[in-house]
């Protein structure tokens, strides 16, 4: 698992495994900020956590950085690489070692306000409705095919912050489900459609199928 911040994404996909909810467990967190969230609860769970030194660009890592994030990752034989507020543009390499098997979490009903600071420009643009996405990770922004979505309704009050904290509380139901359901092998892709197969019986499928 990649991330810069908090790690409150790694926190609830942690708890979820410990559950029981997931058949899978995390093999390792790198983060390229040293003294991020995430990789103090990781090490706090006993997690394999480093920080990757990610070189003199500030939106992207420096090539060895990402030839040592491929090789770690590859060393820790992962089969899904989970963004959680990863900071930094991933590039070609990365992406062809990990085709298909890399996920984000995104703070917007994509694709809606890609970017940064999706809640912001949520409230700004006077959505009533956002929320937050789950989706494989391609060679654009935010732009890959969506897994799962969950929606957050904007409140007269809301401000940035408010708004932000219940985005993050329904991703902490979203990703959890949607690793959930890619750890169980129950996801296809044809193109840009995910499809969910089978349902999740202990741990609840978002996308029941319809009653006739
Ligand atoms: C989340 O809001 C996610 O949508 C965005 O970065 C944030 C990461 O939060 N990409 P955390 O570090 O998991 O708490």
């Amino acid at each position: 698992m990649l991330g810069s911040g908090q790690g409150s994404n790694f926190v609830a996909i942690a708890e979820a495994i410990a559950a029981g909810k997931i058949p899978a467990e995390v093999a390792l967190v790198l983060s390229d900020v040293e003294s991020s969230g995430i990789l103090t609860q990781a090490r706090q769970r006993g997690i394999p956590a480093s920080y990757l030194p990610p070189g003199k660009y500030r939106t992207k890592l420096e090539e060895d950085a990402e030839r040592s994030l491929v090789a770690q990752l590859q060393a820790a034989e992962v089969d899904l690489v989970l963004l959680a507020g990863f900071m930094r543009v991933l590039k070609g390499e990365f992406l062809k070692a990990f085709e298909g098997r890399i996920v984000n979490i995104h703070p917007s009903l994509l694709p809606c306000f890609p970017g940064l600071h999706a809640w912001k420009q949520a409230l700004d643009y006077g959505v009533k409705v956002t929320g937050c996405t789950v989706h494989f990770v391609d060679a654009g922004i935010d732009s890959g095919a969506i897994i799962g979505q969950q929606t957050v309704p904007v409140l007269d009050r809301d401000t940035p912050e408010s708004l932000h904290q219940r985005i993050h509380q329904a991703e902490h139901e979203l990703y959890p489900r949607c690793v959930a359901a890619l750890a169980r092998g129950e996801i296809s892709v044809q193109g840009r459609l995910v499809l969910w197969n089978a349902p999740a019986p202990k741990y609840g499928n978002p996308f029941p199928p319809r009653q006739p």
